[in-house]
């Protein structure tokens, strides 16, 4: 068989997602590491060991395994992180909630940006890798999800990124400076919806899911302790699910000066931003 061919089988192995072609190039791209388009293989026969990897990676994917989990590493805001067990991996409408912090800072020099509930770094690590004046904080609680954190830390080399390892519902930030941006993509799907996810989202920790009965609870935490934390006419920019931002935006005091809610690219309150 040669390599195209294998490119074409495997492609049809896992078109039961309707994503066969795309799942194919990754596979080849980021797992046997092609250089080149699979059609330049079109004489090229296939090794037994890329027979054998392919197979193992088709059947991990049917048994629900996420494509980025089984890749290692996946692209977030043109930047790859490493993801795998452990880690939510990033989500493209993440990006927007980069951009609003992004638009946020530009006017302000050296800004100090907390990243609650970092995960993979996905959002810190790109903040603070766009604008090296900034000072970044990353702050997550979970073992492996952190060690996924240090591993992306280490991979730019940044020396504006400081992660810390805690539970945000209890840290003592009062050695921390005060920030003028807080980000969080923090988890926020209610508890008994949990076991209605489809199969992939089931691999991601529940941990960086579940936010609790009604899905709000570290949406309270901020409110209640970490917009304390914010400089006067600082910005908290948050996100969240389906349906959840007015109950998110009641959460937070009515004398802050601005909320507002932004939507993504399917029409969904995506997120919810403050300024103090
Ligand atoms: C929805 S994920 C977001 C990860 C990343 N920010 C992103 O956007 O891809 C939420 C993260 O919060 C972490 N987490 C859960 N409870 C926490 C807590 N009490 N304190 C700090 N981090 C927590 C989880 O381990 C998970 O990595």
């Amino acid at each position: 068989m040669t390599v195209f061919e294998l490119y074409k089988k495997t492609s049809q192995a896992l078109s039961f997602g309707g994503c066969g072609e795309f799942e194919a190039k990754v596979i080849f791209e980021d797992i046997l590491n092609l250089e080149t388009k699979p059609y330049d293989y079109a004489s090229v026969t296939a090794s037994d060991e890329q027979i054998e990897l392919v197979k193992e990676v088709i059947e991990r994917r049917k048994k629900g395994e996420p494509l980025q989990y089984i890749a290692g590493k996946w692209d977030f805001y043109g930047l790859t992180f490493y993801v795998g067990d452990g880690v939510l991996i990033p989500r493209p409408e993440t990006e927007n909630l980069l951009e609003c912090v992004l638009k946020e800072i530009e006017h302000i020099s050296n800004p100090i940006i907390f990243d609650l509930c970092s995960g993979s770094g996905c959002l810190g690590i790109t903040a603070a890798f766009l604008r090296p004046d900034s000072k970044v904080y990353l702050f997550e609680k979970e073992d492996k999800a952190y060690s996924y954190l240090l591993k992306n830390l280490e991979r730019f080399n940044l020396k504006n990124a400081f992660p810390v390892k805690c539970d945000i519902f209890d840290f003592d930030f009062s050695d921390l400076p005060d920030a003028d941006v807080i980000v969080s993509n923090p988890p926020y799907i209610k508890s008994d919806e949990i076991p209605l996810l489809q199969a992939e989202v089931k691999f991601e920790p529940i941990s960086a899911l579940d936010g609790g009965k009604d899905g709000l609870n570290f949406y309270r935490c901020i409110a209640s302790r970490w917009i304390s934390k914010v400089k006067n006419k600082g910005f908290v920019a948050l996100e969240c699910g389906d349906g959840q931002s007015s109950d998110v935006l009641s959460l937070f005091s009515n004398n802050l000066s601005e909320k507002k809610v932004i939507f993504d690219f399917n029409n969904i309150d995506r997120i919810v931003v403050f300024r103090i």
